[in-house]
């Protein structure tokens, strides 16, 4: 048995040597090179090692969070955790409950929608970095996340682990968080793969939708995710796709993900995803976690040797009913993933909780928010003025780290926005309403009774009425139906009776400003009455901090909506189209949507959003001009090079993104009128202008064209779109490709 460790044992010592060798990038593809192959043949050695029963092993989970390693071979377990926003909570062996431990508070990172509102890779990068850091710390090898299913509907409960409405952002925001997070030596886990667009119905709701919307659409993001973020695992989806459960679904896991695109990491289960072992075994699962062992103990001692992936797994191998190659394409995956984390002697130790990642916290928190209304220069709020300021509203208390489902974290701490309004604005006198209660945090929600509902508003309304401003902290929360996994939103309005506590503040009182927290976008009935709205999203351990940064005008708002809000639910294009459409029959579902997802779907259909994908304010005032094309004819081989400036007009330094869509003029198929294609975020001194170009390769112009089953380029005119939101563009150019 000794003798088999040697064999794993000098390779991990040539990789270890060559990593220290390494100096130009040149030596550094070489070395990558060596590196790999030499992992290949340490993964060949190893598994004419491993016994039938020892491969089946790691196919599987031995506790809820991790897998089997093999001490005879020195090959260790694989340790996961949850993901996306934090490294969670330690959770029990073999139960979902909290282990209790006292030394896993972590940094509390804001949630992806707020990092895709930054319109900032960079930030990504640091986001990715600094949470790989923690999961290091805490001995994790995989971490649950990114999510970047594309926002269908407002109602879904968990829009807000992912990065929007828009295939081409969401793609360009994953890549820096994976690849500051691989750093590490931990793996991402890019999740759910694919189609699990809403809750309700999650576990067997089986989605239909046209190869051009899955293409154009749901797959994007995944695609750059794997191909030049290079995950090392990705996380199949709950739902059925085309009849067949996506975590083992023949075509998006054999055909699209491994063939087409050739990933070469882990394909793991949602929890108590897989539902069949030949499935799971034949099409492209690597790795079952989270099925129920409740009940499944009575002949076995050890419940996960029930898992499809465990026992009836190795029956059929045995057998011979399916061929050994099939678990050692699993293995030789999972033996990658581990000689890529947890068998790479060079991976750092890790650090948490330290002042480096809660500013990386604060400064996506701050970055993110977007000022989606802003009347008289509400915001900034002088902080050297004796105002009296109401702030009221759950929100402006509650702790948003709690709840949520599986992306709740234990933060070791988490500033409320009172808490920081109430550091910032030391000269003003800040007194506090909660205006409404929705009950406490977690599962299931109490609503209070109308008594203490009526006590709440009245003090509010009187707090409301005495004050020089109002902030009203309201949204959603993480409790189960609003923001919060298992389960949709029920109503597009706000929840908790804010909108008639609203009504009744603006009734005493019309210099208002609400910031909402939440993941979604709602209906503002009220919108026209308020000064201000900003959206703030939920930012985790900094909060508080963050809010009164953008809030008090130390930072300068240049967030952006990654998602449209739409006026009302049915302008929504999955709403539009009824039931089959969102949510189903419970059984199907119809994406009768197709590609006209969010603004495509706004634009092309002519119906005005409440705020447009891409639209975001800030304190001062941009001009963006001098947009030209490099050329107006381009071959299929070219890039298009939009050149522009941006000058800072007002009286703040600030930062605007330069948003470059593209439309075909005249199509032969159905198409959205324009998509995002390009963006720059530019950073620009008050006074001063910022130049820059943005680069479109032609061959991203393609749409999917089904008859072909494959990616073709119409010729003909184009135009190129820019502004600073979708439904802002400032500048129309015509290009044409021959
Ligand atoms: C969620 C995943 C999560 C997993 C483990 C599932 O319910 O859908 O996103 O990573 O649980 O907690």
């Amino acid at each position: 048995m000794r003798t088999n460790q040697v064999h794993c044992k000098p390779a991990l010592l040539a990789i270890a040597f060559m990593v220290l060798l390494f100096s130009s990038s040149d030596m550094y593809a070489q070395t990558t090179n060596q590196m790999n192959k030499e992992i290949e043949a340490s993964i060949d050695r190893l598994l004419t090692q491993l016994s039938l029963e020892e491969k089946v092993a790691m196919c599987h989970a031995q506790s809820k969070f991790s897998t089997p390693g093999v001490p005879r071979l020195g090959i260790p377990e694989i340790w996961m955790s949850d993901g996306p926003h934090g490294v969670r909570g330690e959770i029990n062996w073999d139960n979902w409950g909290y282990a209790g431990w006292t030394n896993d508070s972590i940094t509390a990172f804001p949630a992806l929608t707020s990092l895709a509102a930054t319109f900032n890779p960079e930030l990504s990068k640091a986001y990715g970095k600094s949470i790989g850091e923690e999961a290091r710390y805490r001995k994790k090898d995989i971490i649950l996340g990114p999510g970047v299913n594309i926002y269908r509907t407002p109602l879904n409960g968990r829009n807000f682990e992912y990065m929007g409405e828009d295939p081409y952002l969401a793609s360009i925001m994953v890549v820096p968080y994976i690849q500051g997070l691989q750093q590490n030596g931990v793996a991402a886990c890019v999740k759910h793969f694919v189609l699990n667009n809403q809750e309700l119905w999650r576990n067997h709701i089986n989605v239909e939708v046209s190869d051009r919307a899955l293409y154009e659409i749901y797959l994007p993001a995944f695609k750059t995710a794997i191909q030049e973020g290079q995950a090392w695992s990705i996380m199949g989806a709950y739902n059925k796709y085309r009849g067949q459960f996506c975590s083992h679904n023949e075509r998006l896991l054999t055909k699209i993900l491994k063939d087409d695109w050739g990933f070469d990491g882990v394909v793991i289960t949602d929890w108590g995803s897989a539902h069949d072992t030949k499935e799971a075994a034949l099409y492209g699962l690597d790795m079952e976690m989270g099925t129920g062992t409740d009940g499944l103990t009575t002949t076995l001692k050890n419940a996960y040797d029930n898992y499809y992936l465990a026992y009836p797994f190795l029956e059929l191998l045995k057998s011979g009913e399916i061929e050994e190659k099939y678990v050692d394409d699993k293995v030789r995956r999972i033996l990658r993933l581990m000689f890529r984390t947890n068998m790479n002697p060079n991976r750092s130790f890790g650090r948490m909780n330290n002042q480096e990642h809660l500013d990386v916290a604060r400064s996506v928190g701050a970055e993110g928010m977007v000022l989606l209304k802003n009347e008289d220069s509400f915001f900034p709020i002088p902080t050297d003025k004796k105002l009296t300021i109401a702030v009221i509203g759950e929100n402006a208390t509650r702790a948003m780290t709690v709840g949520g489902g599986s992306s709740e974290l234990k933060a070791k701490n988490e500033i409320s926005p009172l808490q920081g309004i109430r550091e910032r604005f030391k000269n003003a006198t800040i007194v506090h309403a909660m205006g409404y209660a929705s009950g406490p945090p977690a599962y299931g929600r109490v609503i209070p009774s109308e008594l203490d509902a009526e006590v709440l508003k009245k003090e509010a309304v009187i707090a409301a009425s005495q004050a020089d401003v109002v902030l009203f902290f309201g949204g959603l929360n993480k409790n189960h139906h609003q923001d919060c996994e298992g389960g949709d939103r029920q109503q597009f309005g706000l929840p908790f009776g804010q909108d008639e506590l609203l009504n009744e503040i603006l009734n005493v009182n019309d210099n208002v400003g609400v910031v909402l927290v939440s993941g979604n976008a709602v209906g503002m009935p009220w919108l026209s009455e308020v000064k201000a709205v900003m959206q703030a999203w939920y930012i985790g351990s900094e909060a508080g901090h963050a809010i009164a940064d953008v809030l008090s005008g130390t930072v300068n708002p240049s967030g952006k909506l990654p998602f449209s809000f739409p006026k009302k639910l049915t302008d929504n294009a999955a709403h539009y189209y009824g039931e089959i459409s969102y949510p189903g029959d419970s059984i199907n579902q119809h994406y009768k949507d197709d590609i006209l997802v969010g603004y495509r779907w706004h634009d092309t259909k002519k119906i005005k959003p409440l705020f447009a994908f891409g639209h975001g304010l800030s304190y001062t005032t941009y001009a963006i001009s001098d947009v030209t094309t490099d050329k107006s004819e381009y071959t299929e081989t070219e890039s298009i090079k939009i050149a522009y400036t941006v000058s800072n007009t007002g009286n703040a330094n600030g930062a605007e993104v330069v948003q470059v869509y593209v439309g075909k003029l005249k199509s032969k198929v159905d198409r959205a009128i324009k998509e995002l294609k390009g963006f720059d975020k530019v950073k620009v001194k008050k006074g001063t202008k910022e130049s820059g170009e943005i680069s479109i390769d032609i061959a991203d112009l393609k749409y999917y064209e089904e008859s072909i089953s494959n990616w073709r380029l119409e010729k003909g005119d184009y135009m190129i779109y820019v502004g600073n939101a979708s439904d802002n563009i400032v500048k129309k150019l015509k290009i044409s490709i021959y």
